[in-house]
């Protein structure tokens, strides 16, 4: 399965180290397009490859590690979404000074699933620095969680199975507007949480 990453900073950076250690292609783009993202190729390998963003959306499966305020005008710009499942990793925080963007009574990933229509989404990997994410998930005789939420069930299915893959303990937090108030930066009691999960 090929997973296409939108955003090859940080978040998007330690979600491909993961994922083409767990096996999975991986296809990346980011703002300054392709040419950009020769060192990070060779650092991941063969299982990577760079794209544009319309490219990368084709995926199956999209992970969307973009600043908040990008979210709209790049999901904005892919013709159609149906049937991806889009994993939404973003936090909804304005810079400078960390302020909550305005999300009309939502969650942060209700608002990007109304923005991907015919995407299912699942929002997960918005919890962990991009250190501890590209980190060795097993560690001490544990694996590290990750939180996830969703509406869709064969879409938080699939995630989990990702997860597993990676060596990640995936624990699901219900749905996106439930889940994803946890899950909130800022605001929410889980962000910045660095759990193991013993056998
Ligand atoms: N950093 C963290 O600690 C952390 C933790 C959890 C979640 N998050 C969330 O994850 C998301 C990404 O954060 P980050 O720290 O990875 O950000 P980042 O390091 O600034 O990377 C952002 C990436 O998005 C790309 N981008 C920006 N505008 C774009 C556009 N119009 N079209 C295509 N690509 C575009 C940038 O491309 P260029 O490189 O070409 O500029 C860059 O690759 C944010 O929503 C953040 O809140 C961050």
């Amino acid at each position: 399965m090929k997973i296409g990453i939108i955003g090859a900073g940080a978040i998007g950076r330690a979600f491909a180290t993961q994922a083409v250690r767990a096996g999975y292609e991986v296809i990346l783009s980011n703002r300054r397009g392709p040419a950009s993202l020769a060192p990070l190729l060779a650092q991941l390998g063969g299982r990577a490859s760079t794209g544009t963003v319309t490219e990368t959306a084709q995926a199956e499966v999209v992970f969307l590690a973009l600043p908040w305020e990008q979210v709209a005008p790049v999901t904005a710009s892919v013709a159609s979404w149906q049937g991806r499942l889009v994993i939404d990793p973003t936090n909804p925080i304005l810079l400078p000074g960390f302020r909550l963007a305005e999300l009309g009574g939502r969650t942060s990933s209700e608002v990007v699933a109304s923005l991907v229509p015919g995407a299912q989404v699942v929002k997960a990997f918005n919890t962990l620095t991009p250190a501890v994410l590209a980190a060795n998930p097993r560690e001490n005789g544990g694996q590290r969680v990750i939180f996830y939420s969703g509406n869709d069930h064969a879409a938080k299915a699939k995630v989990a199975g990702m997860l597993q893959q990676m060596g990640f303990a995936g624990v699901d937090l219900g749905l996106l507007h439930e889940g994803g108030k946890l899950q909130q930066f800022p605001g929410g009691p889980l962000p910045t949480l660095n759990l193991l999960k013993v056998a």
